[in-house]
């Protein structure tokens, strides 16, 4: 009998096909990520596991799972796992590309807007009783329209955040690996060399996966290549960023702030300075996080293992 672990508590509807064909295991949480050794332990008999991108599939872990066919992780980011090592095993690796890809770029489209416009700092003082009366300069921020908007990243959120900067009247830049000229053609996205893209951008926005080439990549001789008024925003992983170097950066002004849905420790420790700091905005990782698109997130991970229990081939496999 094939025997399935899934990582976190999801609603029980999805569940039914899978019963179907194998013995499914959940972890009961629904907020905490599985401990470690509870990880471990539960998944060395496991055909396949349904992980999230809090869980560490490495060396130690693909190592204690004989029988494991296949990772299926409920993200579009895989940095969690090691894709070299799963891939020496035969280990199947999947992913949740395209359904979440709206809702993401919504996401980072409303914290680009929020930092901008310094919606929680506003909301905070209203709610706090700091607000005294009308004032020309209260909470004044920064215009996004007509702006130039550089994007770190022209994957599908990527596209899909550019279409929305279209849509405000930004000039949109971009930077990847390669070119793409769909973009450049459909939506009106320039392509520039990284360090024009950081120099000449209004807003820097961050929507590439995590890799050995962009870890780190937002350090402090960048951000002091930036413009004094620029602002920062990451829905990628926080492994892109030394934080260090940001804080430092907004503490000296060398740009104005930083919205962040992705942090290099998630959750944040209560203490982080980050916190102190009017001008950095910090969300918990919610970037596909609406209700349609976490339910659509699921099922294609269902479908996943479905496939692959049927000796079929996975509808979203990552490529390595
Ligand atoms: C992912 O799925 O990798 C994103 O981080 C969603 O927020």
């Amino acid at each position: 009998m094939n025997k399935i672990l899934i990582t976190r508590a999801v609603p029980e509807r999805f569940l039914n096909d899978l019963q179907q064909m194998s013995e499914v295991t959940m972890y009961p949480e629904e907020l905490k990520p599985m401990p470690r050794e509870a990880f471990l332990e539960q998944s060395n008999d496991k055909t396949v596991v349904i992980t999230m991108l809090s869980d560490k599939v490495d060396r130690e872990y693909i190592d204690n799972c004989p029988e494991l066919k296949a990772v299926i992780n409920l993200a579009v980011g895989y940095d969690n796992i090691d894709l070299d090592y799963a891939a020496e095993k035969g280990i199947i690796v999947c992913n949740t590309p395209d359904v979440l890809t709206e809702t993401t770029a919504e996401l980072a489209f409303t914290l680009m807007l929020v930092t901008a416009r310094r919606i929680t700092e506003a909301a905070e003082m209203v709610q706090s009783g700091g607000w005294v009366g009308w004032s020309p300069y209260l909470m004044a921020g920064k215009d996004v329209y007509g702006k130039t908007v550089g994007i770190y990243g022209m994957g599908m959120i990527g596209q899909a955040f550019a279409q929305r900067c279209k849509g405000f009247g930004m000039k949109i830049l971009y930077h990847n690996r390669s070119r793409h000229e769909e973009a450049e053609q459909g939506i009106g996205v320039s392509y520039a060399e990284f360090d024009e893209l950081i120099k000449e951008s209004d807003y820097v926005v961050c929507t590439a996966p995590l890799t050995d080439e962009t870890k780190g990549k937002f350090n402090k001789e960048v951000f002091q290549q930036m413009k004094n008024d620029a602002i920062f925003i990451n829905i990628g992983r926080g492994g892109h960023v030394i934080e260090e170097d940001l804080l430092q950066a907004v503490q000296n002004q060398d740009i104005l702030a930083a919205g962040l849905d992705v942090l290099a420790v998630e959750p944040i420790k209560e203490d982080h300075p980050f916190l102190k700091e009017p001008n950095i905005v910090i969300l918990p990782h919610i970037g596909s996080a609406s209700v349609e698109t976490r339910d659509a997130m699921i099922q294609l991970c269902v479908d996943n293992a479905r496939h692959i229990l049927n000796s079929e081939e996975p509808l979203t496999a990552v490529k390595n």
